[in-house]
Protein backbone atom coordinates (compact mmCIF):
# COMPACT_ATOMS: atom_id res chain seq x y z
CA UNK A 1 0.00 0.00 0.00
CA UNK A 2 1.31 3.30 -0.85
CA UNK A 3 -0.24 7.25 -1.28
CA UNK A 4 0.13 7.22 -4.31
CA UNK A 5 -2.32 3.87 -4.26
CA UNK A 6 -5.67 4.29 -6.34
CA UNK A 7 -7.39 1.76 -4.29
CA UNK A 8 -10.64 1.74 -2.32
CA UNK A 9 -10.89 0.08 1.16
CA UNK A 10 -13.39 -3.02 0.69
CA UNK A 11 -15.74 -3.34 3.58
CA UNK A 12 -17.49 -6.56 3.74
CA UNK A 13 -20.66 -7.69 6.00
CA UNK A 14 -23.15 -10.73 5.92
CA UNK A 15 -25.71 -7.78 5.49
CA UNK A 16 -26.24 -4.09 6.17
CA UNK A 17 -25.47 -3.93 9.91
CA UNK A 18 -21.66 -3.82 9.08
CA UNK A 19 -22.49 -0.26 7.44
CA UNK A 20 -22.02 0.50 11.79
CA UNK A 21 -18.25 0.22 11.09
CA UNK A 22 -18.41 2.02 7.73
CA UNK A 23 -19.42 4.71 9.38
CA UNK A 24 -17.39 4.73 12.03
CA UNK A 25 -14.58 4.43 9.30
CA UNK A 26 -16.46 7.26 7.68
CA UNK A 27 -15.61 9.43 10.73
CA UNK A 28 -12.27 8.48 11.31
CA UNK A 29 -11.22 8.32 7.44
CA UNK A 30 -13.62 11.00 5.82
CA UNK A 31 -11.58 11.69 2.49
CA UNK A 32 -11.03 7.57 2.08
CA UNK A 33 -13.47 5.93 -0.57
CA UNK A 34 -14.76 2.43 0.27
CA UNK A 35 -17.17 0.20 -1.73
CA UNK A 36 -19.16 -2.10 0.90
CA UNK A 37 -20.60 -5.56 0.12
CA UNK A 38 -23.74 -6.68 2.26
CA UNK A 39 -23.81 -10.37 1.66
CA UNK A 40 -27.70 -10.05 1.95
CA UNK A 41 -29.03 -13.07 0.22
CA UNK A 42 -27.10 -15.57 2.20
CA UNK A 43 -27.47 -13.57 5.42
CA UNK A 44 -28.18 -14.78 8.45
CA UNK A 45 -24.47 -15.87 8.91
CA UNK A 46 -24.64 -16.41 12.85
CA UNK A 47 -26.36 -19.63 12.50
CA UNK A 48 -24.50 -21.30 9.62
CA UNK A 49 -21.48 -23.89 9.90
CA UNK A 50 -17.73 -22.81 9.95
CA UNK A 51 -17.34 -24.32 6.39
CA UNK A 52 -20.67 -22.31 4.71
CA UNK A 53 -19.43 -19.10 6.62
CA UNK A 54 -15.94 -19.46 5.22
CA UNK A 55 -16.90 -20.05 1.80
CA UNK A 56 -20.02 -17.27 1.74
CA UNK A 57 -16.97 -14.51 2.89
CA UNK A 58 -14.57 -15.85 0.79
CA UNK A 59 -16.07 -15.27 -2.52
CA UNK A 60 -17.60 -12.24 -0.74
CA UNK A 61 -13.81 -10.56 -0.39
CA UNK A 62 -13.28 -11.93 -3.60
CA UNK A 63 -15.72 -9.92 -4.92
CA UNK A 64 -14.43 -6.72 -3.28
CA UNK A 65 -10.78 -7.10 -4.41
CA UNK A 66 -10.97 -9.04 -7.86
CA UNK A 67 -13.75 -7.31 -9.24
CA UNK A 68 -13.89 -3.76 -7.47
CA UNK A 69 -10.15 -3.30 -6.59
CA UNK A 70 -10.53 -3.30 -3.04
CA UNK A 71 -6.32 -2.65 -1.75
CA UNK A 72 -7.26 -3.70 1.94
CA UNK A 73 -10.15 -5.24 3.61
CA UNK A 74 -12.53 -4.48 6.71
CA UNK A 75 -14.39 -7.61 7.97
CA UNK A 76 -17.40 -6.09 9.12
CA UNK A 77 -19.38 -8.93 10.56
CA UNK A 78 -17.95 -10.43 13.63
CA UNK A 79 -19.26 -13.69 12.77
CA UNK A 80 -17.05 -13.83 9.55
CA UNK A 81 -14.05 -12.63 11.27
CA UNK A 82 -14.60 -15.31 14.09
CA UNK A 83 -15.07 -18.37 11.71
CA UNK A 84 -13.54 -17.08 8.39
CA UNK A 85 -10.96 -14.91 8.88
CA UNK A 86 -8.27 -17.80 7.81
CA UNK A 87 -10.13 -18.19 4.89
CA UNK A 88 -10.55 -14.95 3.45
CA UNK A 89 -6.88 -13.89 4.33
CA UNK A 90 -6.19 -17.50 1.75
CA UNK A 91 -8.64 -16.10 -0.75
CA UNK A 92 -7.48 -12.89 -1.12
CA UNK A 93 -4.21 -11.21 -1.21
CA UNK A 94 -4.30 -7.63 0.39
CA UNK A 95 -4.20 -7.01 4.21
CA UNK A 96 -7.39 -8.27 5.74
CA UNK A 97 -8.29 -6.64 9.07
CA UNK A 98 -11.41 -8.35 11.31
CA UNK A 99 -13.38 -7.26 14.03
CA UNK A 100 -12.88 -9.38 16.65
CA UNK A 101 -9.35 -8.12 17.93
CA UNK A 102 -9.90 -4.81 17.96
CA UNK A 103 -13.05 -5.61 19.76
CA UNK A 104 -11.25 -7.84 22.64
CA UNK A 105 -8.37 -5.20 22.32
CA UNK A 106 -10.79 -1.89 23.40
CA UNK A 107 -12.60 -4.32 25.94
CA UNK A 108 -8.92 -4.98 27.87
CA UNK A 109 -8.24 -0.73 27.65
CA UNK A 110 -11.43 -0.11 29.36
CA UNK A 111 -11.88 -3.09 31.94
CA UNK A 112 -10.65 -2.95 35.68
CA UNK A 113 -11.86 -5.57 36.95
CA UNK A 114 -10.95 -8.07 33.90
CA UNK A 115 -14.17 -9.75 33.76
CA UNK A 116 -15.94 -9.22 30.18
CA UNK A 117 -19.21 -10.19 29.10
CA UNK A 118 -19.38 -10.74 25.19
CA UNK A 119 -23.01 -10.80 23.38
CA UNK A 120 -23.01 -12.06 19.48
CA UNK A 121 -24.62 -14.14 16.98
CA UNK A 122 -24.49 -18.27 18.20
CA UNK A 123 -21.86 -19.04 15.27
CA UNK A 124 -19.47 -16.29 16.88
CA UNK A 125 -20.27 -17.85 20.57
CA UNK A 126 -19.77 -20.96 19.29
CA UNK A 127 -16.11 -20.48 18.10
CA UNK A 128 -14.95 -18.94 21.50
CA UNK A 129 -12.76 -16.57 19.14
CA UNK A 130 -14.27 -13.38 21.56
CA UNK A 131 -13.02 -15.79 24.54
CA UNK A 132 -9.85 -16.48 23.14
CA UNK A 133 -8.75 -13.00 22.12
CA UNK A 134 -9.96 -11.53 25.61
CA UNK A 135 -7.49 -14.38 27.32
CA UNK A 136 -4.91 -13.46 25.09
CA UNK A 137 -5.32 -10.02 27.05
CA UNK A 138 -5.63 -11.09 30.53
CA UNK A 139 -9.16 -11.12 30.79
CA UNK A 140 -11.85 -13.21 31.89
CA UNK A 141 -14.55 -12.94 29.52
CA UNK A 142 -18.41 -14.64 29.49
CA UNK A 143 -20.60 -14.73 26.48
CA UNK A 144 -24.21 -15.09 25.18
CA UNK A 145 -25.34 -15.74 21.95
CA UNK A 146 -28.55 -13.53 21.55
CA UNK A 147 -30.13 -14.39 18.40
CA UNK A 148 -33.37 -12.65 18.50
CA UNK A 149 -31.23 -9.19 18.01
CA UNK A 150 -30.40 -9.86 14.63
CA UNK A 151 -34.20 -10.26 13.32
CA UNK A 152 -35.29 -7.13 15.57
CA UNK A 153 -32.56 -4.85 14.35
CA UNK A 154 -33.72 -5.65 10.78
CA UNK A 155 -37.57 -5.00 11.24
CA UNK A 156 -36.70 -1.27 12.52
CA UNK A 157 -37.48 -2.72 16.08
CA UNK A 158 -34.76 -0.47 17.22
CA UNK A 159 -36.60 1.70 20.32
CA UNK A 160 -39.13 -0.82 20.96
CA UNK A 161 -40.91 -1.99 24.33
CA UNK A 162 -40.36 -6.04 22.84
CA UNK A 163 -36.49 -5.15 21.76
CA UNK A 164 -35.80 -3.59 25.23
CA UNK A 165 -37.61 -6.81 27.13
CA UNK A 166 -35.65 -9.20 25.21
CA UNK A 167 -32.25 -6.96 26.08
CA UNK A 168 -33.42 -7.23 29.51
CA UNK A 169 -33.57 -11.07 29.43
CA UNK A 170 -30.38 -11.41 27.70
CA UNK A 171 -28.28 -8.85 30.24
CA UNK A 172 -30.00 -10.21 32.91
CA UNK A 173 -28.66 -14.24 32.35
CA UNK A 174 -25.51 -13.02 31.67
CA UNK A 175 -24.93 -11.44 34.73
CA UNK A 176 -26.05 -14.10 36.83
CA UNK A 177 -23.82 -16.18 34.86
CA UNK A 178 -20.86 -13.91 35.45
CA UNK A 179 -21.89 -13.61 38.94
CA UNK A 180 -22.11 -17.38 39.81
CA UNK A 181 -18.73 -17.78 37.68
CA UNK A 182 -17.25 -15.30 41.00
CA UNK A 183 -16.96 -12.52 38.18
CA UNK A 184 -17.78 -8.76 38.35
CA UNK A 185 -18.05 -7.74 34.75
CA UNK A 186 -17.63 -3.93 34.10
CA UNK A 187 -17.69 -4.08 30.23
CA UNK A 188 -20.39 -5.50 27.62
CA UNK A 189 -18.80 -6.13 23.75
CA UNK A 190 -20.94 -5.53 21.02
CA UNK A 191 -20.11 -8.38 19.35
CA UNK A 192 -22.18 -8.26 16.47
CA UNK A 193 -22.29 -5.49 13.58
CA UNK A 194 -26.33 -5.10 14.14
CA UNK A 195 -25.94 -4.47 18.43
CA UNK A 196 -24.75 -0.66 18.21
CA UNK A 197 -28.14 0.20 16.31
CA UNK A 198 -29.55 -0.76 20.00
CA UNK A 199 -26.42 0.65 22.08
CA UNK A 200 -29.18 3.29 23.68
CA UNK A 201 -31.18 0.42 24.94
CA UNK A 202 -28.11 -1.72 26.14
CA UNK A 203 -27.34 1.41 28.19
CA UNK A 204 -30.01 2.21 29.64
CA UNK A 205 -31.14 -1.73 30.86
CA UNK A 206 -27.00 -1.54 31.98
CA UNK A 207 -27.90 1.14 34.23
CA UNK A 208 -31.19 -0.41 35.48
CA UNK A 209 -29.45 -3.78 36.49
CA UNK A 210 -25.78 -1.99 37.49
CA UNK A 211 -26.18 1.10 38.60
CA UNK A 212 -24.61 4.10 36.61
CA UNK A 213 -21.48 3.26 37.14
CA UNK A 214 -21.82 -0.22 36.45
CA UNK A 215 -21.13 -1.52 33.11
CA UNK A 216 -19.81 0.17 29.83
CA UNK A 217 -20.35 -0.50 26.49
CA UNK A 218 -17.34 -1.26 24.01
CA UNK A 219 -18.48 -1.08 20.23
CA UNK A 220 -16.24 -3.42 17.90
CA UNK A 221 -17.41 -1.75 15.10
CA UNK A 222 -15.60 1.86 16.60
CA UNK A 223 -12.50 0.07 18.00
CA UNK A 224 -12.04 -1.75 14.41
CA UNK A 225 -12.34 1.82 12.60
CA UNK A 226 -9.54 3.28 15.23
CA UNK A 227 -7.34 0.02 14.19
CA UNK A 228 -8.48 0.45 10.46
CA UNK A 229 -7.54 3.96 10.42
CA UNK A 230 -4.18 3.56 12.03
CA UNK A 231 -3.00 0.99 9.35
CA UNK A 232 -4.00 3.30 6.68
CA UNK A 233 -2.54 6.35 8.19
CA UNK A 234 0.75 4.31 9.54
CA UNK A 235 0.98 2.86 5.22
CA UNK A 236 0.91 6.24 3.56
CA UNK A 237 -3.05 7.30 3.32
CA UNK A 238 -3.73 4.24 1.65
CA UNK A 239 -7.14 5.14 -0.39
CA UNK A 240 -7.43 8.94 0.31
CA UNK A 241 -8.54 11.28 -1.80
CA UNK A 242 -7.15 14.79 -2.41
CA UNK A 243 -8.36 17.28 -0.10
CA UNK A 244 -11.87 18.70 0.28
CA UNK A 245 -13.49 15.71 -2.04
CA UNK A 246 -16.41 14.29 -0.75
CA UNK A 247 -16.35 10.74 0.90
CA UNK A 248 -17.06 8.36 -1.82
CA UNK A 249 -19.21 4.97 -0.92
CA UNK A 250 -20.04 2.67 -3.35
CA UNK A 251 -22.77 0.13 -1.79
CA UNK A 252 -23.46 -3.51 -3.52
CA UNK A 253 -25.50 -6.19 -1.97
CA UNK A 254 -26.63 -9.52 -3.23
CA UNK A 255 -30.12 -9.21 -2.59
CA UNK A 256 -33.27 -6.87 -0.90
CA UNK A 257 -31.50 -4.26 -2.64
CA UNK A 258 -34.59 -1.76 -1.58
CA UNK A 259 -34.66 -2.52 2.05
CA UNK A 260 -30.63 -1.84 2.03
CA UNK A 261 -31.42 1.44 0.54
CA UNK A 262 -34.03 2.26 3.06
CA UNK A 263 -32.39 0.60 6.42
CA UNK A 264 -29.26 1.31 5.42
CA UNK A 265 -29.02 4.83 5.59
CA UNK A 266 -30.58 4.10 9.32
CA UNK A 267 -27.23 1.83 10.20
CA UNK A 268 -25.25 4.32 7.98
CA UNK A 269 -26.39 7.59 9.07
CA UNK A 270 -26.31 8.97 5.79
CA UNK A 271 -28.49 8.00 2.60
CA UNK A 272 -26.68 5.23 1.35
CA UNK A 273 -27.18 6.01 -2.03
CA UNK A 274 -27.79 3.56 -5.05
CA UNK A 275 -26.95 0.07 -4.08
CA UNK A 276 -26.35 -2.32 -7.15
CA UNK A 277 -27.42 -5.65 -6.67
CA UNK A 278 -24.07 -8.50 -7.29
CA UNK A 279 -25.08 -12.35 -8.12
CA UNK A 280 -22.42 -14.08 -5.79
CA UNK A 281 -23.93 -17.71 -6.49
CA UNK A 282 -25.99 -19.87 -4.00
N1 LIG B 1 -23.11 -9.54 10.65
C1 LIG B 1 -23.32 -10.58 11.62
C2 LIG B 1 -22.33 -10.38 12.77
O1 LIG B 1 -21.76 -9.32 12.96
C3 LIG B 1 -24.74 -10.58 12.15
C4 LIG B 1 -25.78 -11.01 11.13
C5 LIG B 1 -25.65 -12.47 10.70
O2 LIG B 1 -25.93 -13.39 11.50
O3 LIG B 1 -25.26 -12.69 9.56
O4 LIG B 1 -22.10 -11.30 13.50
Amino acid sequence: MTATSSGVIGVFDSGFGGLTVLKALLARLPEARFVFLGDTARLPYGSKSRRTIARYAAESAQFLVNEQGAEFLVIACNTASALALDAIKEAVDVPVLGVIEPGAAAAAANSLTKNVMVIATEATVASHAYAAACRARGLHGVEKACPLLVPLVEEGWIDHPVTEEVVRIYLKELLDEARQNGQNPDTLVLGCTHYPLLRPVFERVLVELTGPSGVRVIDSAEATAAEAARLVLETGGFGLLGDGEAPRIQCFATDSVEKFERLGSRFLGLPVGKVELVDLGG
